[in-house]
């Protein structure tokens, strides 16, 4: 390890982060799939302010920075995913309206009904999808639309094997019928709830994977951390592949009233 200091936990991160840096998404979505969610909310102007939580390097943050007209400030955790987004948004000539910033989800630094519209895609289960709405909601606008995509079974019940590996990985995971109400009941007033193409999993997130593991794998040669990832990352392409007509990701977009 190159820093003696750091635990096992601190070097997963950097693992994790230096593997999905080398990919234009850190998560199942699509240009066409951004689009269609933003489709649904209106009152967007010049002056309109748009955060993107959980932005990761911002492969949806430029596609909203393109089909909008305001500001667009995209936030993640990690420093080097804001970089890369920073560098995407000058080469794209959008910086000067598309902002990286690095910060957590769980502690926003910005003002009460500070937005128009709060972004987020495959991330919001890092606090759960109705903590992360609760909390989220004082940052926006009375009007101000909220615009998640979250993992969901899209059947009541499911194969064990399949059960069981969600349950793991993201205990929070329910149907789309219980997000919607826990939308509601968060306050907002759900507006569209809709599956995201399996080509936002196969295509755009799990198939561009194989090149940079093969890459990754030989760079780390020996490194049993970074074969356990790996192979973690593969078994979840696998389970999709298998499991695909249980679950799979959805936009929620809903709109605050109150
Ligand atoms: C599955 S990735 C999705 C990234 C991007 N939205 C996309 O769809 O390509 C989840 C993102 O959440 C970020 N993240 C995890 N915990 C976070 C936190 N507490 N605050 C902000 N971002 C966080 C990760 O760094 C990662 O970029």
């Amino acid at each position: 390890m190159e820093n003696e200091d750091a635990s096992i936990h601190d070097f997963d991160l950097s693992l994790i982060c230096e593997y999905f840096s080398n990919l234009e998404r850190q998560g199942p979505g699509s240009p066409e799939m951004t689009i269609k969610a933003l489709s649904f909310i209106g009152n967007l102007n010049k002056n309109s302010k748009i955060i993107d939580i959980g932005c990761g390097t911002g492969g949806q943050t430029m596609v909203l920075g393109q089909n909008t007209m305001g500001n667009v400030t995209g936030m993640d955790i990690f420093p080097d995913f804001i970089d890369i987004f920073n560098n995407n948004a000058h080469k794209l000539g959008l910086n000067d309206r598309v902002n990286g910033i690095v910060g957590s989800m769980d502690d926003l630094p910005f003002q009460k009904e500070e937005f128009d519209l709060i972004w987020s895609e495959g991330a919001i289960y890092n606090i759960g999808f109705e903590r992360g709405l609760k909390e989220w909601s004082k940052y926006l606008k009375k009007g101000g639309y909220v615009a998640v995509t979250d993992a969901t079974w899209f059947t009541n019940n499911r194969p064990f094997e399949i059960e069981d590996f969600w349950v793991s990985e993201y205990p929070g995971i329910t149907t789309m019928s219980d997000n919607i109400a826990i939308m509601q009941k968060s306050g907002y007033t759900p507006v569209a709830a809709f599956r995201l193409h399996e080509n936002c999993w196969i295509e755009n997130y799990y198939s561009p994977q194989i090149q940079v593991q093969e890459k990754f794998l030989q760079k780390h040669e020996g490194n049993k951390l970074v074969e356990e990832f790996i192979s973690c990352e593969r078994h979840e392409a696998k389970m999709y592949n298998k499991y695909k007509d249980y679950y799979g990701y959805v936009f929620y977009i809903g709109k605050k009233i109150d």
